[in-house]
């Protein structure tokens, strides 16, 4: 029979005389039974405190118990000593929670009663619940609809060097279409390995997938892009990109045409007639624009009123974005072989497609966090 006094938990069960499973059951049925005298005389929060800090505080019995019976208990009862002990423990966590509540409860029915002057039909401080911006849901329902048919997200560094910015993409140093991306470049210090700019384009992250995949490739890119455009109600130094890149033995300018009118349907909904114009990247070829016809006023080029559509200015389409099937020339930069590889790539303009989707009329107002905007969109 073990012997048990008031500081039992200090001792170890072996200076208890504690070694068969009965005995061990036996110490913690009377942990227990202290425990639930004690708590049941507790009827003020200060005296529940004094309980809680000595039965599961810093220095409590159950600290006790763990490091003296539980630690150096002999291999084959410590697995009877830790169940006893977890079961004493959330025991003594359920009645210590118990009590709170129906003190607590106590407590607000007398408040509630004016005995204790504390008024609580004051409302409490409410905290305005965000959402997401409206520039990120669309990245997720343009994510939504290619992940759909089998292509993956990937990002990357908004902080690009020239090679992968232009170089690896077929744009040589002195190309004229570094013109259009005039752009912004880091003062980094002397002796700095290569100069650093803010990515004009996400199509960087073609060539840095492809240097890491070998084909089949079915990735699209979202992210931020920066050139050095004055702001007016088209046009910001900062503005995101989706870029679609699928590279694999046996794509076609069918598959191409077939992905991105699949993409706009589900985008702006099936009645959209979709069109190609010729156009010119240095890292497709051939190079499309790739139009939609205008939803403002259904493609017709005239408004309701009957005017002219002042969106599509009468044309009765719209530019969406740029693409084209790989240039067999950027092969070349991430070691795919041009003859037994083909692929296509477009990279289209996010906040564009979302001002045309929510009739949006000024780029300005996706950066300028004005919350009147921004709870149109919860
Ligand atoms: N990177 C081009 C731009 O920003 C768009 C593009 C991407 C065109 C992929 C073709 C293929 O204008």
């Amino acid at each position: 029979m073990p012997n048990i006094d008031n500081s039992t938990s200090a001792k170890t069960l072996a200076d208890l005389g504690a070694g068969n499973p009965t005995e061990i059951r036996l110490l913690f049925g009377v942990q227990r039974k202290d425990f639930d005298i004690e708590s049941a005389s507790c009827s003020d929060f200060s005296a529940l405190e004094s309980l809680r800090v000595k039965w599961i505080g810093r220095k409590s019995i159950l600290t006790n118990i763990t490091d003296n019976w539980l630690k150096p208990a002999a291999k084959e009862i410590k697995p009877i000593v830790g169940q006893a002990l977890n079961e004493l423990k959330a025991h003594v966590e359920a009645v210590l929670g118990e009590r709170r509540q129906a003190l607590e409860a106590d407590f607000n029915a007398r408040a509630s009663h004016g005995k204790e002057g504390v008024d609580l039909s004051l409302p409490g401080v409410t905290r305005p619940i965000g959402s997401h911006h409206l520039i990120r849901q669309v990245f997720q329902e343009i994510e939504d609809i290619f992940v759909s048919i089998g292509f993956s997200v990937v990002e990357g560094p908004e902080i690009e060097t020239p090679y992968y910015n232009f170089e690896a993409l077929n744009i040589p140093e002195f190309h004229p279409v570094r013109d259009d991306m005039d752009t912004f470049y880091l003062d980094l210090p002397k002796g700095a390995p290569s100069p650093l700019l803010l990515r004009t384009h996400t199509s960087p992250m073609q060539i840095r997938t492809m240097e890491k995949r070998k084909p089949p490739v079915r990735v699209i890119v979202p992210g931020k892009v920066y050139r050095r455009d004055n702001p007016d109600a088209t046009h910001s130094f900062i503005f995101h990109q989706v870029e679609g890149l699928a590279v694999d033995s046996d794509i076609t300018f069918c598959d191409f045409t077939g992905t991105i009118e699949y993409f706009v349907k589900q985008f702006f909904g099936p009645g959209v007639k979709t069109r190609f114009r010729p156009s010119y990247f240095p890292f497709t070829e051939p190079s499309v624009e790739f139009d939609v016809s205008c939803i403002f006023c259904g493609g017709t080029g005239t408004s309701a009123g009957g005017g002219t559509c002042s969106k599509c200015k009468g044309a009765g389409w719209i530019e969406l974005f740029g693409a084209g099937m790989v240039d067999p020339a950027v092969y070349g930069f991430v070691n795919y072989d041009p003859k037994k590889v083909s692929g296509f790539a477009f990279g289209m303009g996010i906040d564009r497609l979302a001002m045309l989707k929510y009739q949006i009329d000024d780029i300005q107002v996706f950066f300028q966090n004005d919350v009147r905007f921004l709870r149109q969109f919860p």
